[in-house]
């Protein structure tokens, strides 16, 4: 070992307090026993409340994987290793500071944007990328209070779990939310909202979703909603045999819509709202709607599909028919995408940080030493949070391996840092402050469960000022 780190621990900023992030922390803070060394651990987050995408991500209804934060309470409440909230890096602190500061760093930034559709009519009103209107309904600090629900018919674009999770949330009636954590503004615009019909459209057939069973399941479970499926959008061809003999989820899930298809035929009452579940549907165009003279509204009035077929290979082709769909909001689900940390090389085409196995690579392709990336920001906007674990393994493998190549930092002391912070005048917050908070969100949730008709366990803050408020006492 470095002379250097028999003296002093080896300080490690990780950039991101999402799962990756504390992930790598605690596996950080495990290792310094297995391989005799010291680490001093700084995680850093741009908002003022840790774990990422869990809070801010998750949808609201899914208080079991909301749970996974007791885990990640657990580690971070153990003590060794330092939460610094309401950070940014790349502004309140550059890259150049956290090279003068720490030895290594761990970029944990994730995604928290809506990749791109580049069809006609996507900068409409009314045309809206999903995480924004996730971002909304979980209360995120830097998102408009307000969001316009003012269409009776939606179209969700995309097959995967944020696809599910957007129509879920917008089919489902206000009242069957307000058990969940929701800000109350949230829940307030959800009760104006007069949709009827949520349909979901996928590019490819139904054995090749991208969703998981559990949640495909979890439509049916809301209340007065119809799950609606076409008849004409159960096309298999010999991939998708393949993979439902072969895949167990896609199987279940091809049998859950079968199912479906039969129970509907049955049905003898209507609900007040419909979930529909299309296939088979290239999006091409979103339509204007027009004013009595001709010209445009500038508001979505429709979308405009191509009917596609199988090509044996489980992907599709066009048929050159195409379809109109009368909706007055369109919400693309096709995917997050991750944002570039300035001074750290970027993939624009994938999202990510060019990276090898978590070691970041600069142009020529070299690693630059110390410098590190894991979660969605190391491979893309793609899996559970449970993934971002064996992410983190991977990457500090590969600290744990550069350990006698790491810059060694100027300004090693932990105090030097937070001082610099202060002098910037950041304000930023700490575990302590988290604890406030958490324990201020339990209580507006026993006030709401005293004065409402149902239980609340939590109840969020959503303004980034009144956040950093109760965090700093
Ligand atoms: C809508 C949605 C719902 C999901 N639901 C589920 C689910 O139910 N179950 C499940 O297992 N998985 C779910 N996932 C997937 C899960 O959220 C991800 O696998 C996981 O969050 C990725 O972790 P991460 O730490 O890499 O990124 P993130 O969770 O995005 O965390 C990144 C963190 O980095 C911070 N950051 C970014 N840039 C900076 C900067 N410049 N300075 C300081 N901090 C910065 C961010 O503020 C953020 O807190 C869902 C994903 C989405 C999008
Ligand atoms: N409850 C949960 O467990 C949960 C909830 C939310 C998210 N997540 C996870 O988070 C990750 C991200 O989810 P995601 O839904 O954002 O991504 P995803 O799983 O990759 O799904 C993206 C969907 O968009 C479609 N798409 C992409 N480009 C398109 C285009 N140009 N036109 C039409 N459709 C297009 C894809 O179709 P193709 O397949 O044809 O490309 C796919 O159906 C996933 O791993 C997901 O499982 C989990």
């Amino acid at each position: 070992m470095s002379e250097t780190f028999s003296s002093r621990p080896v300080r490690v900023a990780v950039i991101g307090a999402g799962p990756a992030g504390v992930y790598a922390s605690d596996i950080l803070a495990k290792a310094q026993k297995k391989h005799d060394l010291r680490f001093s651990i700084d995680l850093y987050d741009r908002y003022p409340a840790p774990f990422g995408l869990i809070r801010y991500g998750v949808a609201p209804d899914h208080p079991r994987i909301k749970g996974i934060i007791k885990a990640l309470h657990k580690v971070l409440d153990r003590g060794d290793i330092r939460l610094l909230g309401n950070v940014n890096i790349g502004t309140d602190l550059t890259i150049e500071d956290l090279r003068r500061h720490y030895d290594a760093v761990i970029f944990a930034t994730g995604a928290i944007k809506d990749a791109d559709l580049d069809i006609p009519g996507i900068d409409l009103e009314g045309s809206f990328g999903a995480a924004d209107f996730v971002s909304w309904y979980d209360g995120h600090p830097d998102y408009p209070r307000e969001w316009p629900l003012e269409a009776e018919q939606v179209a969700v674009i995309g097959n995967g779990n944020v696809a599910l999770d957007v129509a879920r949330v917008l089919s489902k009636h206000a009242d069957d939310l307000l058990s969940t954590e929701i800000p109350e503004n949230v829940y307030q615009g959800l009760k104006t909202s007069p949709v009827t019909d949520v349909h979901v459209f996928g590019r490819r057939g139904p054995a090749q979703v991208k969703f998981t069973p559990l949640e495909l399941r979890e439509l049916s479970h809301s209340r007065d909603v119809d799950i609606v499926l076409y008849e004409e959008d159960f096309e298999f061809d010999e991939a998708s045999d393949e993979a439902i003999k072969s895949n167990n989820q896609v199987k279940t899930m091809v049998n859950t819509l079968a199912n479906w298809l039969v129970e509907q035929e049955e049905r003898t009452e209507e609900a007040s709202r419909k979930l529909h579940l299309h296939f088979l549907h290239q999006p091409v165009e979103i339509l204007e709607g027009k004013n009595p003279d001709g010209s445009g509204t500038g508001k979505v009035a429709g979308i405009r599909f191509e009917r596609m077929e199988l090509d044996g290979t489980g992907n599709v082709k066009g048929t050159g028919e195409y379809l109109d769909y009368d909706v007055q909001a369109v919400y693309r689900a096709v995917g997050y995408f991750g944002s570039e940390v300035e001074g750290i090389p970027f993939d624009e085409k994938k999202g990510v940080i060019v990276n090898e196995a978590g070691r970041v690579l600069d142009e020529d392709g070299r690693h630059i030493p110390g410098t590190y990336a894991t979660g969605w920001i190391k491979r893309g906007p793609v899996g559970l949070i449970g993934h971002t674990k064996g992410d983190a393994m991977e990457t500090i493998d590969c600290l744990i391996e550069d350990i006698n190549h790491l810059p060694e930092a100027e300004q090693p002391e932990e105090n030097a840092v937070v001082e610099l912070l202060e002098s910037r005048g950041v304000e930023y917050t700490t575990w302590e402050g988290w604890l406030k908070l958490d324990e201020h969100e339990a209580a507006l949730g026993r006030k709401a469960t005293e004065s409402g008709p149902v239980e609340r366990e939590r109840v969020k803050v959503v303004p980034r000022e009144d956040m950093v408020k109760i965090s700093r006492g």
